[in-house]
């Protein structure tokens, strides 16, 4: 389904270009420290908040016993600053030992005994944005380490490296990647370094070698960053959604929720519009000291559900006011027949006052001829049936910086 043959001087020596690893079929799921901790290394000073084991561990443990793992957050990502400055004398890269005193297999097999999946960060540039050793010139040997480590994933980031050779090098990670034998996803962070080149952005290359892609700015703590990442998605939402398909993902970088800097509102409206894109479900945030609240957004199982929807789509925005924004997505179940997809519905208030919605279903481009049963995501409260043509779909009041966010399954 992926491959394509290339004919090499004409000669019949074929190479199969592709990521086959088979990994990732729905959007990866878990947390992540960049965005909560960023590159926190004072131990001293913050104990509790800084880039160590102790961090990773406890995280973890979050995840295993308090229902995270159960709705699918599953893998525990270290992210930059993890390391020390120097290699090693044989070239291998090494965890800070001071932070990281149990060295990073110790980690992996502590997450990997929680049930949990290892993720790790490096740079394919001379040094990471943090400015520690980057992999250029030991792609091999890194790609082998972290294999030997129990790594099951890479985030693999794009400072100090000339852009023009991001194309060659992020696919020769992956070969080394695959080499290893080891199954381990692999994140690029390349198109996100092409943001002022976009004609450069070629998804359906980017796809053929890594699983997921960051594209855009990173996410900061505030509900404006997530409306700047909505307003770019949206201004290339043709794009990104042809570049699409289930193993290979865009990534519009961390979920936020889970933190005070954003009210449960918005919280419910960023896992909604990532889910309608079927986003990783990357959490950063401190599981130790979550609100109930947030922490039972995070674990809607219905929300969740529309983000791991096999068919992998990535949804559009189709329609808008000053206000209000309309995003359609097709889930599962099909009808057995005709094929007609089911919908998932997101009205994204972005006011700072409530809303109500009202919208005819043909719009939504719903067709069903038997109709859909309604279902509102957030409450979990059935809206009633659509049976006929001029049928109504009545959003509850929309709150301000908010969404309403349905189901219509096919009858
Ligand atoms: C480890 O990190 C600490 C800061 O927490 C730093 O002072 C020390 O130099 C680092 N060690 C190495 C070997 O990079
Ligand atoms: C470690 O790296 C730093 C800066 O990158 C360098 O100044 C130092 O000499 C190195 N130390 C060793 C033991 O190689
Ligand atoms: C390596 O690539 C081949 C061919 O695409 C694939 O069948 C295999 O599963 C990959 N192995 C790993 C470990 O990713
Ligand atoms: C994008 O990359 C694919 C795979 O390498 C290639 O077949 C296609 O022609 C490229 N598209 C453009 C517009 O360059
Ligand atoms: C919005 O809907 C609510 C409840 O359905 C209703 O009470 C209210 O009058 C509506 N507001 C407007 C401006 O239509």
């Amino acid at each position: 389904m992926y491959s394509a043959i290339a004919l090499v001087f004409g000669s019949l020596i074929s190479a199969v270009i592709s990521l086959d690893n088979g990994l990732v079929r729905t959007p990866p799921m878990g947390w992540m420290s960049w965005t909560k901790y960023y590159c926190e290394t004072d131990c001293v000073k913050y104990p509790d908040a800084c880039i160590n084991e102790n961090l990773y561990a406890a995280q973890a443990d979050r995840l295993a016993e308090d229902g995270y793992l159960d709705v699918g957050y599953e893998y525990v990502h270290i992210d930059d600053c993890w390391m020390s400055y120097n290699r090693t004398f044989d070239g291998q890269l090494a965890a800070n030992s001071s932070r990281f005193s149990h060295g990073i297999p110790w980690l992996a097999n502590y997450v990997h005994k929680r049930g949990l999946k290892f993720a790790i960060y490096e740079d394919y540039g001379t040094k990471t944005c943090g400015g520690y050793p980057g992999s250029l010139g030991f792609l091999k040997v890194d790609a082998d380490t972290f294999a030997s480590w129990g790594v099951d994933y890479l985030k693999l980031d794009g400072c100090n490296v000339n852009l023009d050779q991001m194309k060659y090098g992020y696919p020769e990670m992956e070969r080394h990647l695959n080499a290893t034998g080891r199954p381990i996803v692999y994140a690029c962070s390349w198109p996100a370094y092409l943001i002022d080149q976009q004609d450069k952005v070629n998804y359906t290359e980017i796809g053929n070698s890594c699983n997921l892609w960051r594209n855009f700015d990173d996410i900061s703590m505030s509900w404006r960053s997530i409306v700047s990442i909505i307003d770019w998605y949206v201004k290339f939402q043709d794009k990104l959604a042809a570049g699409q398909k289930p193993g290979a993902w865009n990534d519009p970088d961390m979920i936020i929720a889970g933190n005070n800097e954003i009210s449960d509102d918005q919280a419910r409206a960023q896992m909604t519009i990532w889910s309608i894109w079927s986003a990783p479900l990357i959490m950063s945030n401190d599981l130790r000291s979550i609100t109930p609240s947030q922490k039972k957004i995070l674990q809607n199982r219905d929300v969740i559900a529309i983000d791991q929807d096999p068919l992998g789509k990535f949804g559009k925005m189709i329609a808008s006011t000053a206000d209000i924004q309309l995003f359609v997505k097709q889930v599962t179940p099909l009808d057995q027949l005709t094929g007609e997809p089911s919908y998932a519905i997101a009205a994204l208030n972005r006011a700072t006052y409530p809303v109500n919605v009202t919208i005819e279903p043909w719009r939504l481009g719903l067709q069903n001829p038997s109709g859909y049963s309604l279902k509102d995501l957030w409450t979990g409260q059935f809206k009633g049936d659509i049976t006929s043509v001029d049928a109504r779909i009545h959003f509850d009041i929309v709150p301000p910086t908010g969404v309403a966010f349905y189901k219509a399954t096919i009858l």
